[in-house]
């Protein structure tokens, strides 16, 4: 099992492990938007707390659309990103 902690919602869900975040999100009732779901429009942004290790890798998409910069501050786009197990701490990327 996974941990997802949304911190902007002080959220914690558990899931199985290589669950997409958008779906863990949606089961959390967190306050999260998405919008495109392919990451284009970065609406899904969130910020990478704590347990950035225990997500997928950064793919293609989320370079063209965050940059090397937002990445290496920690960014990601939520509608991109599995938790592969273990934790991670997310908080919404626009607050
Ligand atoms: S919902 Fe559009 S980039 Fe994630």
């Amino acid at each position: 099992m996974a941990k997802v902690i949304f911190a902007s919602d002080k959220i914690t869900i558990e899931t199985k492990d290589d669950s997409d975040v958008c779906f863990v999100a949606d089961k959390a009732k967190a306050s999260l938007p998405f919008d495109c779901y392919e990451g284009v429009c970065e609406t899904c942004r969130v910020l990478v707390d704590e347990g950035g290790e225990n997500l997928s890798e950064v793919n293609e998409q989320e370079k063209y659309t965050l940059g090397e910069e937002k990445i290496a501050q920690g960014f990601r786009l939520g509608c991109q990103i599995k938790i592969k197990s273990g934790y991670v701490i997310l908080r919404n990327g626009w607050d």
